[in-house]
Formats: C-alpha cells, structure tokens, sequence
C-alpha cells in the first residue's frame, strides 16, 4: 500500500540504445522494484541524450525503445509515474536558474567532464559540460528523496545536493536535499571483456532485448582465461559465473560453482548455461516488449498521462522557485 509520507524515488533513463544488463540490474530493476511501497518517478532522458544524438528519427526510435523497455520489464504505470522530460518545460527553465548559481569549478570536477576531455572528445560542447546542471533540475523538480543510480552517476547526484544546498543557503529552503542509493552487492556489472564496466561505450554488454543469435554472440565473446576443459576452475574469477550469478537462485549458484571447482566443466559450456538462464529470466519479458510493441499508441497514451501527473509535481516547485528568485511580480 502506498502511503504520502513514503520515500519519493526518483530516476531517470537515457535513451540512448538497448539496455544491457549491466542498465539492468544497476538502475532498472532497483526501481522497479520500489514501486509497489514507494512513491516512484521514472522519466525518459531525452534532453540528455542531446549531448550525443544528433538525429532526429534515432532520437524518437530510442524514446520509444526505452518505454517499451521499462514496461516489458516491469514498470506499472499504474504505480509510478512515467514521462518524458521534454514535454515538462520547467525542466530546462530550471537548469538555466541553477546554471546561474553553480560554480564552475564544480562542473569541472565532474568526471563525467573529466573523461570526456581525458579521452581527448573533439568539440566537447557546453550541454555536455553543463550536463549535472539539468541532471539537478531533474532531481530537484520532484522533490526526490532518493535517486537509484550506477556507481557511475552517484557524483551527479551529490552535485544536485550541493546546488540544492546552494539554492536554499541564498535564497529560502526550498529544495530538499536528495540522497543517491546505489546497490552495493552490484553497483558495477562488469562486461564481456571481464575488465572494464559492461557499457554501450566499450562496447562489452550483454543485451536484454536482442535476438538470440545476437545474445550468442555476445554471450560466447565473454574473455575467459586458457584453463583447459578438465581442470578445474575458480569461479570468482570467471565473468561467466558472475553473470550466471546475477540471474540465478542461491541454489543454482552453488550447484554451478561445485561444477566449476570440480573440473571437466569448459567455458564453452558454460556460456552455453549462461545463455539459457539469460533466456530463461528474461523470457516474459521478451514476450511482453513483442506485444506492446504493436501498439504504439498505448505507449504514447501511458507516457502522456504520465507528464499530466509530472506537470502538476514540476508546476508547484516551479512557482515557489520564481518567487524565491524574484521572477513574479
Ligand atoms: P552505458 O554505460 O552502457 O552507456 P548508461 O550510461 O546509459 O549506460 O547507464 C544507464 C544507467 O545504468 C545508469 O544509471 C548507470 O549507472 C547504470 N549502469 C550502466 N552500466 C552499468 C554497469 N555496468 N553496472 C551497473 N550499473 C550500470
Ligand atoms: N545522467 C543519467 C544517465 O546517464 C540519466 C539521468 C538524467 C538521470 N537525469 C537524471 C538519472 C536524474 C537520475 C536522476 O544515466
């Protein structure tokens, strides 16, 4: 049963290609799973998405995706309200405030910043620099208690606190000061290299959502070290038992690991074991995406009536920031 004084929990997705596991289970399903005893807010990035986008039909497609994604995979739109950032306005007229009262030092500490330089990015350009500045309008916007994130995105959210803090210190408490939750067993799913996070950008994920050659293919790329079929073989330092791991039931998990410790078990085998657990667990998933996908007006009518409810929250804080800035006379 949800409550009023329940935890608002607040997260955002961008849309930016199919989600891989590592998206999955560091930001989907943490969420998810909140929403039957949470008040949960879950909005499609696609502003942020502008920084690396820059074609129009990809950007729709990858809104559309991403909707289908979360719903095959489990959000209610019943329970949590669902939108898209660009049919809330407040959300840029928000950032442009805060961009007027946050430091630039603090932008270039981000790291996101920091590598994007780091990796020598031609033309980095100011969205990309300014990119925590609408993240904290996100966030604030709703009034978030707690904002489930990968590792990776938890310093965005501490500079969100630190422009509430800013905010509220000149001109009123107005904001409520966030806290990031990032599961701590798997905050980082690391990917098919076994080296490096599972991302879209090292090109080392494992889809959710592709077809099952793809999934395969994926799945038998996974680095593994040269120990022969019979020996035997440490699991925990094997990405394919990790990623078992994930999907699989404490009793699964040991039975696998007796296997791996007794020898005779190759890796081919196990990526083909891997592989059919991936299919297994997301396979009403799978089965859902098909359906919704055939009718994309249902999709677009959850995510209107979503942004209704948004508009209402976003509209409030807005009025109370015009007035505490000066903007109403
Ligand atoms: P990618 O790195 O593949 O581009 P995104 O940056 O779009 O992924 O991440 C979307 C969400 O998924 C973020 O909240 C992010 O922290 C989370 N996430 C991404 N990769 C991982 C990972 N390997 N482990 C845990 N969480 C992750
Ligand atoms: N920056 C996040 C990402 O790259 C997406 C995002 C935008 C977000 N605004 C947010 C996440 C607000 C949480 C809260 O994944």
């Amino acid at each position: 049963m949800k409550t009023t004084n329940q935890k608002r929990v607040f997260t955002g997705v961008k849309p930016s290609g199919s989600p891989h596991i590592g998206n999955y289970l560091g930001a989907m399903k943490p969420i998810i799973d909140l929403q039957k005893d949470h008040q949960t807010i879950i909005f499609i990035a696609d502003l942020h998405s502008l920084t690396t986008v820059r074609n129009a039909q990809e950007l729709r497609q990858n809104t559309i995706d991403v909707a289908l994604d979360f719903l095959a995979l489990g959000l209610d739109p019943e329970k949590t309200i669902f939108f898209r950032q660009s049919d809330i306005s407040e959300h840029c007229e928000l950032a442009w405030i805060f961009s007027c009262i946050t430091p630039f030092g603090l932008m270039e500490r981000a790291h996101a910043w920091k590598d994007a330089l780091s990796t020598g990015k031609k033309d980095p350009t100011v969205g990309l620099f300014t990119y925590p500045v609408l993240m904290a309008a996100d966030i604030l916007l709703y009034q978030a208690d707690l904002v489930p994130v990968g590792k990776d995105q938890k310093q965005h959210v501490e500079i969100a606190r630190d422009i509430a803090e800013k905010f509220n210190s000149t001109f009123g408490e107005t904001f409520k000061l966030p806290m990031e939750s990032t599961p701590d067993d798997i905050a980082t799913i690391i990917g098919t290299d076994g080296e490096h996070k599972m991302s879209k950008s090292y090109n080392n994920t494992i889809q959710i959502f592709a077809d099952e050659a793809t999934l395969k293919k994926q799945i038998m790329g996974i680095k593994t070290d040269s120990t022969p079929i019979e020996a035997p073989k440490d699991p925990d330092k094997d990405a394919v038992f990790k990623l078992y791991s994930y999907l699989s039931s404490p009793t699964e998990i040991a039975a696998l690991r007796e296997r791996y410790t007794a020898g005779g078990l190759g890796y081919g085998e196990a990526k083909q074991i891997l592989l059919e657990k991936h299919l297994e667990y997301f396979g009403p998933a799978r089965q859902k995406r098909f359906e919704l996908a055939k009718d994309l007006g249902y999709l677009e009518d959850i995510l209107k009536s979503g942004a209704i409810k948004a508009k209402k929250i976003a509209s409030e804080t807005m009025e109370t920031v015009r007035k505490a800035v000066g903007l109403v006379l």
